[in-house]
């Protein structure tokens, strides 16, 4: 069965939804341990009630970014993962850590890159009046946010929309596509080759998988 190693830095409502996508038998695949760089975070909370192995490294035990990557993706790597997922992983990567992981670390955004890369995403759809949002599972590559899409869900903006309300919009997506695209990679349907994604040997699209 495949290894899967989950980073968080807060919630963990992603995390969960892989949990019980693994729990449920939809991915084959096992979760072998949850990182933080938040020793608070209450991701590592939800992995510790479903017996997964949970550790948060000290940021500030560390010289520099690179210091602390290094001994993260030390750390990672004694699970052996098949995939590493990000989810809600607050801290920019070294390219070390992304090139390590190349084409085995996949991430989800709230938006529906390459729109809104980066902080404050449902803000910005808001405030742009934009009639729809959403969010985007790609492959992590060492541009932010700029990896390859491998599945992305919309949502309405309504008009009388609060943060609040979009975020919890996109996070019921969130939900529904992360295991999804997770349980693609356990069944080795989908890969990164030569920069692209692709899913049942075919070559995705900049939006990702679509259904016609
Ligand atoms: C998710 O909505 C995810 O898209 C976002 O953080 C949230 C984490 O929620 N990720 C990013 O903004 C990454 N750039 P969760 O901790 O409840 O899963």
């Amino acid at each position: 069965m495949k290894r899967i190693v989950v980073l968080v830095s807060g919630e963990g409502s992603n995390l969960q939804a892989l949990i019980d996508a693994c729990q449920q038998g939809r991915i084959n695949a096992k979760i072998s341990a949850v990182f933080s760089n938040k020793a608070a975070a209450y991701g590592l909370e939800r992995a510790r009630l479903a017996d997964i192995p949970a550790h948060a490294l000290d940021v500030k035990a560390y010289e520099d970014r690179t210091a602390f990557d290094v001994a993260l993706a030390d750390a990672i790597e004694t699970f052996q993962p098949d995939l590493v997922v990000l989810a809600g992983y607050m801290r920019i990567l070294s390219a070390e850590f992304v090139q390590r992981f190349a084409g085995r670390m996949i991430n989800i955004h709230p938006s529906l890159l390459p729109k809104y890369p980066g902080l404050h995403t449902h803000r910005q759809a808001i405030e742009n009046q934009d009639a729809e949002h959403g969010t985007s599972v790609h492959f992590v590559t060492e541009q932010l946010d700029g990896g390859p899409v491998i599945l992305q869900a919309k949502v309405p903006v309504f008009a009388d929309d609060t943060e609040e309300d979009l975020v919890a919009r996109v996070q019921t997506q969130e939900h529904n596509i992360y295991p999804l695209v997770v349980g693609w990679f356990a069944d080795e349907r989908l890969s990164l080759k030569n920069g692209q994604a692709i899913l049942d040997n075919n070559p995705l699209s900049v939006q990702g998988y679509a259904e016609d």
